[in-house]
């Protein structure tokens, strides 16, 4: 059987882990998950290593030995991890939040993205990167002006790097993925409105039962970058199509 490769960062919690248990029972995956956390599963197939992204010294020193060479049919990296910050209005965000969220949603998937095209340029595999943005990288949310202009800078990088690579074996995508039942909705769920004006809005999707599971995006996903021939534009978002 052809080994594949899965890079996927954000893999110990919420779509992240539904990702990861997805791409766990396609037995020719070979996975390289990254978060702080390590989940300790005992799987031959996958390496689980522990980098905090909101230190960029640790990434920027471990990235040129990050990407597993081999003799991969298809090599995917999926750029998931995020965090929605401090939810508070301009004037009153703290400069380090400010840093560390730049460097987990921005820097990092940007980095990665850099390394993995320089990484397999010259492989024959199928490659694919596919970096998580959100609907709210178009549409601005009061109090989370970091997380909407770092998935907004993101979406864009991916469209760059895209039009870069239009006649390569590189398919990239910036996928908005659907508001979704993970730790990082009961974070938003628990800001003060004052903080967060939409904040009881928020609250009625998760009472109302309109949230995804991280299951079902996660299989949309996993589709998508099966099917990448159906889907043409950089820009994604999961709630446009049905699973067949
Ligand atoms: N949930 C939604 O409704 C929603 C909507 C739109 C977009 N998204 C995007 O979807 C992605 C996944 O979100 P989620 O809802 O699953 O969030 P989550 O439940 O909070 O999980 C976030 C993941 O990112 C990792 N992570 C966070 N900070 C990190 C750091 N400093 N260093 C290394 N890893 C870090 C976490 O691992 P550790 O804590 O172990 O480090 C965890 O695995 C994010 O990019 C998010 O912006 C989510």
């Amino acid at each position: 059987m052809n080994k594949s490769l899965l890079i996927l960062t954000g893999h110990s919690k919420g779509l992240g882990r539904a990702i990861l248990d997805t791409y766990l029972q396609k037995d020719e995956f070979e996975i390289l998950a990254i978060s702080r956390t390590k989940l300790g599963l005992d799987n031959p197939n996958l390496t689980e290593i522990s980098i905090d992204f909101g230190e960029l010294d640790v990434l920027e020193n471990e990235l040129s030995g990050l990407f597993p060479s081999g003799d991969f049919e298809e090599i995917i990296l999926i750029n998931n991890a995020g965090w929605i910050g401090e939810i508070k209005p301009v004037g009153s965000l703290q400069v380090k939040k400010m840093r560390t969220q730049v460097n987990v949603n921005l820097l990092t998937p940007i980095y990665m993205t850099n390394a993995f095209v320089s990484a397999y340029r010259d492989s024959k595999a199928r490659k694919i990167i596919c970096n998580i943005s959100s609907g709210a990288a178009s549409k601005p949310v009061e109090g989370w002006s970091g997380y909407c202009s770092t998935k907004a800078a993101i979406a864009m990088f991916t469209k760059v790097a895209a039009k870069e690579n239009n006649d390569s074996l590189f398919r990239f995508f910036s996928v908005a993925p659907g508001i979704v039942d993970t730790q990082m909705q009961e974070e938003i769920r628990h800001t003060d409105e004052l903080d967060f004006p939409q904040v009881e809005r928020f609250k009625s999707y998760k009472e109302n039962g309109d949230l995804s599971t991280p299951e079902l995006v996660a299989a949309k996903i996993s589709y998508l970058l099966g099917h990448e021939n159906e889907f043409q534009d950089v820009i994604q978002d999961v709630r446009n199509f049905d699973l067949p």
